[in-house]
């Protein structure tokens, strides 16, 4: 049984008493009075979408503090008639997308600093080797659902101001804008509640940072802060206005916890790499500029938390990690790929040959993975999907490819002195491994 319950409190807006009525009995109204009023425009396009026209937008609306603050749908999709991508509707101006732009007069910090990010950028991947193998390897309809859902393609707009359904539906992080600004925000505050506390959730950063080349999001959820977060994440306050670590909460940190929230004594950002001191991206991994004052920044989140040795003591474990991916097999990995390349066994052609395979997969997928899982506590992510992989198709693969197109190219490297395994071992550690599995299973 459906039951209307009109709420008592006094509104500024009748149109605004009628969109906060609730649909369920005893539901507690989903709008706290006192909600400031709406424009008159606003009032319009609420008084009609919120029986005709997708009425669950209206409903989201209703819940998130951009309707407490009469911030309705007109603050937001209006448009100037000269805007490329401004159509009538219902006698008024508006615009289908909005962008960073549109939230910028309202949220200048967050504008200012999201655009400053690297996420703003991760439309610009035309130039490299992922894009290839998307565009050209694979296709483009691949690249248009899978790589730009996460990055972000550029939306184009119709000579009669609709959109491109070639570019459109598209919400990834870096999406290209028609009025020239650079991303979405609703990539992470998903529409129409705006909420922060979607965004907090792991699993808001989860569509994007997960899967063979940037496990992120499996990482968390097998380490330990990711457990703790599910335990309790009825302690988690998600939902509070300021959610600093040790004051609004302090059960388990977040995605957001660590690259983005404030704690005690710094500001948050919108700016997700500032905290950040190495890039685990490339194939050989470097420090980035300003990398201790970033590093500091991180640990000053973890302070909320830990004493300052547990962290600055995980820090050298970490750095040991991707020292050893970088010296022991990245950058060997990477000069016998610039001298096949030299001696001409290598075409300029990219995944053309196996071996070009071979070595993507060694740094983009499984080096990837043993770095990113070293640096967020994700002991299986560094070990049995990260150095046991790279070991393998170093070994196995990797130099046995490179030998065959080019004898003697791996020499001086099978005698470093980390590879020196290579030339076997002793009968003495042979027997006592042997020994070991007698104790243990008894055979
Ligand atoms: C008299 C009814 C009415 C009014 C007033 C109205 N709309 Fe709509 N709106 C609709 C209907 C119906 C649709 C769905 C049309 C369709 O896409 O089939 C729609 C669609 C939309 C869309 C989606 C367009 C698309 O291409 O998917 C947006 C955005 C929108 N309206 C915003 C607004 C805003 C903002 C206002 C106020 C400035 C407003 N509407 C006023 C009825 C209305
Ligand atoms: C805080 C800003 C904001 C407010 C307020 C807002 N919208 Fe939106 N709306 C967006 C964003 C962002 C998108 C996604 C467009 C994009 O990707 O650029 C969107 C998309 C839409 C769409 C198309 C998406 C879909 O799922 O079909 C409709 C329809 C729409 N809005 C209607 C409304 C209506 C009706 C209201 C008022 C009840 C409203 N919006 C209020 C920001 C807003
Ligand atoms: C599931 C979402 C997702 C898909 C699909 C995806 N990427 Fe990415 N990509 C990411 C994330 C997240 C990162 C950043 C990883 C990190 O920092 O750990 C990234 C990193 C990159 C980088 C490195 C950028 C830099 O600054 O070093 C390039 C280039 C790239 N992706 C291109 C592509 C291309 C091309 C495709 C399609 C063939 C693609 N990606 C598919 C999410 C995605
Ligand atoms: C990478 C995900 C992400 C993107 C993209 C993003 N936000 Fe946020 N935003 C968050 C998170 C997480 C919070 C909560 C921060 C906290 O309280 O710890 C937040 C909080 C906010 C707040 C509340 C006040 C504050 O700063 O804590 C505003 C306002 C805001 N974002 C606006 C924006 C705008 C505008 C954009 C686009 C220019 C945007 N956000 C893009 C994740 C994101
Ligand atoms: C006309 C001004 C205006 C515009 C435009 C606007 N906002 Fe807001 N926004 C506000 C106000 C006011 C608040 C409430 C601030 C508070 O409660 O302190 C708010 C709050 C928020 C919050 C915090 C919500 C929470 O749960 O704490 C987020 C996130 C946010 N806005 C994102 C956006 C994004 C993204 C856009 C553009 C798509 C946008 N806003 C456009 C005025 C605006
Ligand atoms: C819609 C997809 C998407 C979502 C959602 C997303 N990211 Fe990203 N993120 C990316 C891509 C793509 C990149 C790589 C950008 C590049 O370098 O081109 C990236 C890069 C990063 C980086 C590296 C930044 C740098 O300067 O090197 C961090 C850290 C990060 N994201 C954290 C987060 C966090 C935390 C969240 C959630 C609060 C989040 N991301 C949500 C797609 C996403
Ligand atoms: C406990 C804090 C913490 C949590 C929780 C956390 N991270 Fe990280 N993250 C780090 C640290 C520390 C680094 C390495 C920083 C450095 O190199 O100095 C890192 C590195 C990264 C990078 C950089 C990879 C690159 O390409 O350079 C990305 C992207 C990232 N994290 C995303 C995420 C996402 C997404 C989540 C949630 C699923 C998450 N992080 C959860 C602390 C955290
Ligand atoms: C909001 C609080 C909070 C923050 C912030 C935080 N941690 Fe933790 N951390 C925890 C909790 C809770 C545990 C789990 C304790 C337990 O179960 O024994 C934990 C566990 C750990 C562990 C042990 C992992 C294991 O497998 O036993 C390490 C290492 C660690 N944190 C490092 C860090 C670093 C480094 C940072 C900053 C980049 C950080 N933490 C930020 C709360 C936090």
């Amino acid at each position: 049984m459906k039951l209307r319950v009109v709420l008592t409190f006094t509104l500024l807006s009748g149109l605004l008493l009628a969109a906060m009525r609730t649909d369920a009995a005893g539901a507690r109204p989903a709008v706290q009075p006192k909600a400031a009023a709406l424009s008159d425009e606003s009032a319009a396009c609420l008084g009609c979408h919120r029986e005709r026209a997708a009425p669950a937008v209206a409903q989201q609306w209703a819940t998130s503090r951009h309707a407490k603050n009469g911030v309705g749908c007109y603050e937001c999709h209006r448009a100037d008639a000269t805007d490329p991508d401004a159509i009538e509707h219902e006698g008024f101006v508006i615009s289908l997308l909005v962008t960073p732009a549109d939230c910028e007069p309202c949220h200048e910090r967050e504008t200012a600093e999201f655009e400053a990010s690297h996420h703003a950028k991760a439309g610009e991947i035309l130039g490299s080797l992922d894009n290839v193998l998307g565009e050209v390897v694979e296709g483009p309809p691949a690249a248009n659902s899978g790589c730009k859902q996460c990055h972000g393609g550029t939306v184009r707009v119709l000579a009669d101001g609709r959109l491109d359904a070639a570019t459109w539906p598209n919400t990834g992080i870096g999406r290209m804008n028609p009025d020239g600004s650079k991303g979405t925000c609703s990539a992470c505050h998903g529409r129409h509640t705006f909420s922060a506390s979607i965004a907090r959730q792991p699993e808001n950063c989860g569509k994007c940072h997960l899967g063979p080349d940037h496990p992120q999001y499996e990482i968390y959820t097998e380490s330990k802060h990711g457990i703790t977060f599910r335990a309790k994440i009825a302690e988690m306050n998600l939902d509070r206005p300021t959610w600093v670590p040790g004051r609004d909460y302090n059960a388990a940190p977040t995605c957001a916890t660590c690259h983005m929230g404030a704690t005690r004594t710094q500001p948050g950002t919108h700016d997700v790499g500032t905290r950040i001191s190495w890039t685990l991206r490339p194939d050989v991994s470097v420090k980035l500029e300003n990398g201790e004052k970033r590093r500091a920044e991180m640990q000053g989140v973890c302070s909320s938390c830990h004493g300052r040795e547990w962290v600055t003591d995980f820090y050298t474990q970490y750095d040991a990690a991707v020292g050893l991916y970088n010296e022991k097999f990245a950058t060997p990995a990477k000069s016998v790929m610039k001298r096949l390349h030299d001696a001409g066994k290598l075409t300029a052609t990219p995944f053309d040959e196996k071996l070009e395979w071979t070595y993507y997969e060694l740094w983009h997928h499984q080096g990837r993975r043993a770095r990113m899982g070293a640096a967020m506590m994700g002991p299986d992510y560094t070990q049995w999907h990260g150095f046991y992989e790279v070991a393998k198709l170093f070994y196995t693969e990797f130099l046995p490819e490179a030998e065959a197109l080019l004898p003697g190219v791996t020499a001086d490297l099978r005698g470093m002195p980390d590879h020196a395994w290579l030339k076997g071992i002793s009968p003495d550690d042979r027997a006592k491994i042997e020994q070991y599995y007698q104790q243990r299973y008894g055979k």
